[in-house]
């Protein structure tokens, strides 16, 4: 969709991790650790950033797990690349979009994603990614943060298109339920909304999804 591409940018990257300071060390841990929790097996991260997902593989993932990760902007690559040197997570790492995984058919017993929709071009190709390299029986995990109703939801309409230009592409205002509700592959089995930030950010989608068929 034109105006729809993705919007990567150094300083965004650079300025991530002081802006999302209080988030991580206030609003994020109990959400962070629920898409964390018992992780095993072979698991893919999409999107990850700068890395913030890191510590909490350490606490939460089971011991001989193979994690991988994907992350297209170069910039946050570097920065992920940095933390993963520090870290006890051995995760493998490359330069890849959430529509397009370089991974085979059938190959990973977890995907994870937190905070990708709102900036991906359009959700429903990723998804069908995440379903596609899922085993049957798989899980999807997500968090992110969405439309909320009534007021903040058309404020959140208003401010997007700027929101979007200063923000990497980020929408306020994306829908995430309707998507996974329609999937063909992936069958919703948890889900949550909290309120976890302050405007323009409030209500988020958490949750998990399984691969069936
Ligand atoms: C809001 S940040 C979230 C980063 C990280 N997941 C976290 O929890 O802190 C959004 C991330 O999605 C990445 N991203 C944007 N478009 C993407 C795409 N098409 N596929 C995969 N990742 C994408 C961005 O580069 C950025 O790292």
């Amino acid at each position: 969709m034109a105006g729809d591409e993705i919007g990567f940018h150094p300083v965004v990257a650079a300025l991530y991790d002081p802006v999302q300071w209080y988030f991580e060390r206030v609003q994020a841990p109990e959400h962070r650790a629920y898409l964390a929790a018992g992780l095993d097996g072979r698991v893919l991260e999409i999107g990850v950033g700068t890395g913030a997902m890191l510590p909490y593989y350490e606490g939460g993932i089971e011991s001989g797990a193979d994690i991988h990760g994907v992350e297209p902007d170069p910039t946050m690559w570097q920065r992920a690349r940095e933390k993963i040197a520090d870290s006890t997570v051995d995760m493998q790492l490359v330069s890849a979009r959430g529509e397009s995984l370089p991974y085979e058919d059938d190959s990973f017993d977890y995907v994870v994603e937190c905070g990708v929709f709102c900036s991906v071009p359009s959700i429903p190709p990723m998804l069908s990614e995440v379903a596609r390299v899922l085993r049957d029986g798989g899980e999807f995990r997500f968090l992110d943060h969405v439309r909320s109703d009534g007021l903040v939801g058309r404020s959140q309409d208003a401010l997007t298109p700027l929101w979007r230009r200063i923000g990497g592409n980020c929408h306020l205002n994306r829908r995430v339920r309707p998507l996974l509700e329609t999937s063909d592959r992936l069958t919703l089995e948890e889900f949550d909304r909290p309120t976890i930030g302050y405007w323009p950010i409030r209500k988020f989608a958490r949750g998990t999804a399984t691969l069936s068929g």
